[in-house]
């Protein structure tokens, strides 16, 4: 019997830079693809590091950018990688341009979200995830107003919180606005956590005490061959499977797709429990 799928789409959103966004992206769409979930990552930052760190190298003329002008058809877009179930739109130079663009047209909200129609509606993808850049610009908030829910990397540091109240205003924004009425913090992950250090587990219990179970329950620990994978043009998940950032990043998507499941009549926890043991398969082969 065909599973049917509805597909969910996240943004992967943080105006603050380099909090983890992208390395969040790139892995969480590795151990979706590795659960048999059918993932397309669309990278909307002009700095393309979601195209490389899936080992794609950015062409002109190959991006959300030309359908965002009418030039051409999402479908046409869509890149296969070297790993089953993962595709990407890859990001191009030209994205930047698309926040000149889209100031003048009077649609610019709903600009992403006519553009995704086409492929949330045929309910192919599990997961569709945005890897938003560093900013608070049109694209952006565009972006967020195509989602089901925001997903916001966090880093264990201080001053982590007042980034979130920006992300919080515009989420309230959108939705009120009529933008997106259905938009949600899907959740918060925590980036970067060194589990050895005072302050980051004081940053991780202030943060817990103000969104609670918003907060996902796993967290990424800071760690080296996590960083070392995008220089290799792979994510950590397919690098290094057995280090503690592929790990974590296994444990997050399962939260995920828990807190989102997209196809119906499945036992979640059934195909879980059956991925584990293809991973351990795995690591014994
Ligand atoms: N768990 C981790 N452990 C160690 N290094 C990490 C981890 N996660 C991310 N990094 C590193 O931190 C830097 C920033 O990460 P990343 O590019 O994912 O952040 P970003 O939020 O997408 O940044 P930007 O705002 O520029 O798009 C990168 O060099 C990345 O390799
Ligand atoms: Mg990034």
């Amino acid at each position: 019997m065909e599973t049917k799928i509805k597909t969910f789409v996240a943004a992967i959103a943080n105006q603050k830079g380099g909090v983890g966004k992208t390395t969040t992206v790139v892995n969480l769409a590795a151990a979706l693809s590795r659960m048999h979930r059918t993932v397309l990552v669309i990278d909307l930052d002009p700095q393309a590091n979601a195209t490389t760190g899936l080992g794609q190298q950015p062409q002109e003329g190959v991006s959300l950018y030309p359908c965002l002008v009418g030039q051409a058809q999402i479908a046409d877009m869509i890149q296969p990688t070297p790993y089953e179930n993962l595709n990407v739109i890859p990001s191009e130079v030209n994205l930047s341009g698309s926040e000149i663009d889209l100031a003048q047209r009077p649609d610019r909200l709903a600009v992403v979200r006519n553009v995704l129609q086409a492929i949330r509606d045929a309910n192919v993808f599990d997961y569709i995830l945005l890897d938003c850049p560093p900013s608070l610009g049109i694209l952006m908030t565009a972006t967020l107003a195509a989602a089901d829910g925001i997903v916001v990397p966090m880093q264990a540091e201080y001053y982590a919180l007042e980034g979130l109240s920006t992300m919080q205003n515009l989420i309230t924004r959108l939705k009120e606005g009529g933008a997106n009425p259905a938009l949600e913090l899907n959740g918060i992950l925590m980036t970067m956590v060194d589990f050895r250090t005072r302050l980051s587990m004081d940053v991780v219990d202030e943060v817990k005490k103000h969104f609670g179970d918003k907060v996902f329950e796993t967290m990424i620990p800071r760690n080296v061959r996590t960083s070392e994978a995008p220089s290799f043009g792979q994510p950590v998940v397919f690098y290094d499977p057995s280090c503690r950032g592929a790990e974590a990043y296994r444990a997050f998507a399962k939260e995920f797709v828990r807190r989102n499941p997209t196809r119906e009549r499945v036992d979640v926890e059934t195909e879980i429990q059956k991925e584990e043991g293809d991973a351990n398969h795995d690591q014994i082969a």
